[in-house]
């Protein structure tokens, strides 16, 4: 099992040495004067830059070359990333991508194209984008795909306002007027948050529908919810399958047929495809519109803000509202246009293509086979973890899960240690910790998403390390509440953390002594 080791070391002689120099800044390592580069003596007339363009107040540190490729060389090593740790963060996806993926994006005929160049100088890329956009659709057995929302969360923003669309067009309403009553969107209370964000944005009245017993949507809820007419027509509902739970809702057909009796849509986060893929095709299961995540699902690494998309997957009826721009193959070649009744442009360009060409080379690369593996495996591997952790870890719903699982540390609560105490003692351990506190709907969650790329080694060193601890909550639980102990920084005070986060290097702070 990986320990992590830090703090200062004692000589004999009684002196502290710091054994941690990547806890240093730049500016701590700075000494006036000293510079990465020599240049020879000027030898062409001086023009100092205009005092418009000049300012002194930054006070930038002085390295050599060396100090600073040893300083982020250092910074880059103290990352946690999926490339050097197991890294289960539920609902986030944080797999290993070939990197040939990467490669195949830097490519200079795809990473030096200009998004304004004129369709007929980029045929090749826009030749990818189409057949992607087919490949999407058959994987989520839609009709048509756009691939321009960078983001999940913009890919559900782009659904529901082509929800709106199709729904003020089918009505009759003339452009710009509001319904007669506000229209209402459901979403589950196992749903990922962006859900109700989401539509609460695009106007909608937003309306939580609890889960029964087994994890499903309440049936029974939805049916009043449905039919109570005061309160406005339900546009859609808004279900994330597998949801955040990580469970599949076993009654996913019956409620798209009673959305559709009640003229609402059933729109699909499908950002947890990789529980799914090769396996059932949300169009199948009566979903109208769905969105993906490539960076969680098709090889772009997830997280840290970088670049994602989002793409949006819809049955026939809605394929003429499509986002613009959209990629389609004519007698004259490829070219972008403006679908028919388009909700029109989301973003600049067409998305982030590189993002895209990722998700090319990883579905050629696996082929259909490959991803039918893909989802078995992470499918296996979650189950695998639940089957060990089961009897140290309360399980809030006994059933098989998808590609993540989800306990509650109410059992060790009662030894006075909580979810967070365990994710930070993790981190002695040598892994990162999984998403704690998520779902809200379950007391003390522990969220753990394994997915398919880790070896069984690895999952069963984190098995390993859960259940030494489970036992450490119960023998000594004051260990626990002390943890991170062998980590470089210890607790961190996690409220003023992210709320009042101080990213910033300020002279007079380093200045001071200690
Ligand atoms: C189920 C689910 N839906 C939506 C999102 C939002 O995606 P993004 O972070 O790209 O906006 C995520 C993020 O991981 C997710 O897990």
């Amino acid at each position: 099992m990986q320990r992590l080791e830090a703090g200062p070391v004692r000589s004999a002689a009684g002196r502290t040495y710091d054994a941690d120099p990547g806890a240093l800044l730049s500016f701590d390592l700075s000494r006036p004067g000293r510079m990465g580069v020599s240049l020879p003596p000027l030898d062409v007339p001086e023009t100092p830059l205009p005092d418009a363009l000049r300012r002194d107040e930054l006070t930038l540190p002085e390295l050599s070359q060396l100090d600073v490729v040893r300083y982020f060389t250092r910074l880059s090593q103290r990352n946690w990333a999926v490339d050097t740790h197991f890294y289960p963060l539920g609902s986030c996806t944080m797999k290993y991508n070939p990197k040939v993926n990467d490669a195949m994006a830097a490519l200079p005929g795809f990473a030096d194209l200009h998004p304004e160049q004129d369709d007929t100088t980029v045929q090749g890329a826009l030749e990818l984008m189409w057949t992607l956009q087919q490949w999407l659709a058959e994987i989520t057995g839609m009709a048509a795909v756009s691939l321009v929302p960078a983001a999940g969360a913009h890919g559900e923003l782009s659904s529901i306002l082509l929800v709106r669309a199709y729904l003020d067009w089918y009505e009759g309403l003339p452009p710009g007027e509001q319904p007669p009553k506000p229209r209402r969107v459901l979403v589950p209370d196992s749903a990922h948050g962006t859900n109700p964000a989401t539509a609460a944005m695009a106007g909608f009245a937003v309306e939580s529908i609890p889960s029964d017993a087994d994890g499903n949507m309440d049936l029974r809820a939805l049916e009043s919810s449905l039919k109570d007419d005061t309160k406005g027509r339900v546009a859609a509902a808004m279900v994330t399958l597998p949801s955040t739970l990580g469970l599949f809702d076993r009654n996913i057909t019956r409620i798209a047929d009673l959305l559709h009796e009640h003229g609402a849509l059933l729109y699909g986060d499908g950002a947890n495809m990789n529980a799914m893929l090769g396996q059932v095709k949300p169009g199948d299961l009566g979903f109208d519109v769905l969105h993906l995540n490539l960076h969680k699902t098709f090889s772009t690494p997830h997280g840290g803000g970088g670049p994602g998309a989002g793409p949006i997957c819809v049955k026939e009826p809605l394929a003429p509202f499509l986002p613009s721009p959209h990629v389609r193959r004519t007698e004259r070649g490829f070219e972008r246009y403006r679908p028919e009744r388009s909700i029109g442009r989301i973003g600049s360009f067409q998305g982030n293509f590189g993002v895209l060409v990722r998700a090319y080379a990883y579905i050629r690369s696996l082929g259909a086979d490959g991803l039918r593996e893909v989802s078995e495996a992470a499918v296996l591997n979650a189950n695998y973890i639940q089957t060990r952790l089961a009897e140290a870890y309360r399980l809030p719903y006994r059933r098989r899960c998808m590609h993540e699982v989800v306990f509650s540390g109410s059992r060790q609560r009662a030894h006075g240690v909580r979810t967070l105490d365990i994710a930070k003692r993790l981190i002695d351990y040598g892994f990162h910790p999984p998403t704690i506190y998520f779902p809200l709907i379950v007391d003390e969650a522990l969220m753990i998403e394994p997915t398919e790329t880790e070896s069984l080694e690895t999952i069963d060193a984190f098995c390993d390390a859960m259940l030494a601890i489970a036992q450490e909550a119960e023998q000594s639980p004051e260990l626990l509440r002390e943890a991170p102990v062998r980590a470089p920084l210890r607790r961190l005070d996690e409220g003023t953390a992210a709320r009042k986060p101080d990213l910033r290097w300020r002279p007079q702070r380093s200045q001071e002594p200690g």
